[in-house]
């Protein structure tokens, strides 16, 4: 069965076709993506309309290509799936109305996707695929959560962040230090000439006892941080942005400092939530994800502890459609969806907890 996926819920249009034959892990046939950093990147962040307009102009090009990459015709695509949340709504009507007429227009089934399913199962499309049961680390620009996960749709909650995502805190941290959009890649790269021990940044509720998470303070420390070094510079604060007067040396050491504090704790409680479930498997998912640090400590960590980490491939780390079409033939594979069953009731959901999934008719 070949399932064209596409996602389409922030600034990445992304499109692929996986095939899901029998009960064996879905093939990806192809896959297509583009980026709209560079056109948001003038505003410092995603403009929700700009985004949707961006949508409309690349999804029907990307699906294109990527039968060509397959060797296929439209016609041989068997069901499309298409992401209806979390997300912007605008973003997410795009691909939905895009993924729906195509079903109609084919009379095939329309599959939807929960984004965040599409993250936790994207490590099977990597060479090392993990096994049921495992602990997934959730680590977007929306969302920090870990999940124990028994099966395909079967996902306990057992912590997340009560404010922000861990990478709302790599962003976030990133323009304080006037590094672009999206930070966390300018604010690991950065990182890589600093001194993690530089300074001191607070690790919230690193001992909490619990499984959460929170990285508003961590924001705080580094704001707070950088207002120090603009004052004790030789030439005062700067009038245009905060960080200016700051050598490259003390930037590189803040960025290096607040990553470490933000791995810090993503390690440490992805290490508690092991312990707790008593698994020793960890599926790291989301764009947080490729962080080369968090992989470093994490590999480290397990080896000392005879635990398995699987990643997504580095270019599935982020969004795109192969993890959509993925988590669709997973669906079905396991039968939370009938592949031949009637178009799927069309809507978006761009707030949907990932508990909240449920089997959909
Ligand atoms: O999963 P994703 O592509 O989109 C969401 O669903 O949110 O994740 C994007 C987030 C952004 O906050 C971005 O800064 C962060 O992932 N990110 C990174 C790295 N690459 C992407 N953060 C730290 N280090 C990276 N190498
Ligand atoms: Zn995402």
């Amino acid at each position: 069965m070949r399932i064209l996926g596409i996602e389409s819920s922030c600034d990445e249009t992304g499109v692929a076709l996986v095939d899901a034959e029998g009960t064996s892990v879905p093939r990806l046939l192809g896959h297509a993506l583009h980026s709209q950093i560079a056109m948001h990147q003038a505003y410092g962040g995603v403009v929700p309309e700009l985004a949707s307009r961006d949508h409309i102009r690349r999804v029907l090009p990307l699906t294109d290509a990527v039968l060509a990459q397959a060797g296929l015709a439209l016609s041989a695509v068997d069901a499309v799936a298409c992401t209806r949340g979390p997300g912007l709504a605008g973003a997410l009507l795009v691909g939905t109305g895009v993924a729906h007429a195509l079903g109609m227009a084919l009379g095939k089934p329309v599959i939807s996707v929960h984004h965040l399913e599409g993250h936790l199962l994207s490590p099977f499309l990597s060479a090392d695929p993990p096994s049921f049961p495992f602990v997934a680390l959730l680590v977007s620009g929306g969302h920090t959560q870990l999940m124990r996960v028994d099966g395909v749709g079967r996902y306990e909650l057992l912590g997340e962040t009560i404010d922000d995502a861990a990478g709302e805190a790599f962003d976030k941290s990133a323009k304080l230090l006037g590094l672009g959009y999206p930070g966390g890649p300018a604010l690991a790269r950065l990182a890589e000439q600093g001194d993690d021990n530089a300074f001191k940044l607070p690790r919230p509720l690193l001992h909490s006892g619990d499984l959460d998470f929170s990285f508003a303070g961590l924001k705080t420390a580094v704001l707070t941080q950088v207002k120090r070094l603009a004052h004790a510079a030789p030439e005062g604060p700067a009038t245009s942005h905060l960080a200016d007067p700051l050598t490259a040396q003390q930037k590189a050491d803040v960025a290096a400092s607040a990553q470490a504090a933000i791995v810090d704790v993503l390690v440490k409680k992805s290490l508690a939530a092991l312990t707790r479930t008593g698994l020793k498997r960890l599926v790291v998912a989301g764009g947080v994800g490729a962080n080369a640090r968090l992989r470093h400590q994490l590999d480290a960590a397990a080896a000392r502890r005879g635990l398995r980490v699987h990643y997504p491939e580095l270019a599935l780390c982020t969004d795109n459609g192969a993890m959509i079409a993925l988590a669709a033939g997973l669906r079905v594979q396991a039968g939370l969806v009938a592949a031949n069953g009637p178009h799927g009731h069309f809507d978006v959901a761009p707030r949907w907890p990932l508990t909240e999934l449920g089997a959909p008719a």
